[in-house]
């Protein structure tokens, strides 16, 4: 069962967030994502080991700057240097140095790396990909960085929640969207 709640010092990184993103509230790249790959990501930091709180916040940054849904390759990097902005102005009240060093290595590496040493970092990259569905595209276990979450049912789980969504957002018309060979690839 997913986490749905969420403490204090979540909710006013999610306050904050959520004003600094530019695009549609419906954009698959915003607020239901970074929820649903929150809930991903604490599931399989219960498994992995993960640090739960740079889970979440990473959840809640990697995309959260992105100029559109299509290409925008520097989002990763701009997510990065939000984090340090919003960790130098006493945002993140919980969270210590080295904590902030992972959220930024995985804000920063999530579209373009495939795994990491760091397990912290590995969960959240995982976290992010099991969403994929939520724009058509299935899960490739051999893409993701950790054994947990190909062998743990959370692939699937992932992908009821995701596809649930698309159809309620988009219904028809993102099958027309998706068959346009418009839409982003989303990570
Ligand atoms: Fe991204
Ligand atoms: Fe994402």
């Amino acid at each position: 069962m997913a986490d749905r709640s969420v403490d204090v010092s979540v909710k006013s990184v999610i306050d904050t967030v959520t004003r600094r993103f530019a695009l549609d509230q419906r954009s698959p790249h915003g607020p239901a994502h970074w929820m649903r790959v929150r809930a991903n990501g604490l599931m399989l930091a219960s498994i992995t080991g993960a640090d739960k709180r740079v889970v979440e916040y990473f959840a809640l940054l990697h995309d959260s700057c992105r100029l559109n849904d299509w290409e925008d390759p520097e989002h990763g990097s701009r997510a990065a240097e939000f984090a340090t902005q919003l960790f130098d102005e006493g945002v993140f009240v919980d969270l210590s140095t080295r904590q902030l060093h992972q959220l930024v290595t995985a804000c920063r590496g999530h579209t373009f790396e495939g795994s990491h040493d760091d397990i912290t970092v590995a969960t959240c990259w995982d976290a992010d990909r099991l969403d994929l569905p939520r724009v058509g595209i299935s899960v490739d276990s051999s893409r993701l960085a950790t054994d947990e979450a190909r062998g743990s049912g959370l692939i699937e789980w992932a992908d009821q929640r995701a596809r649930a969504w698309c159809s309620r957002i988009y219904g028809q018309h993102w099958i027309a969207l998706n068959m346009s060979g418009n839409y982003p690839k989303c990570e």
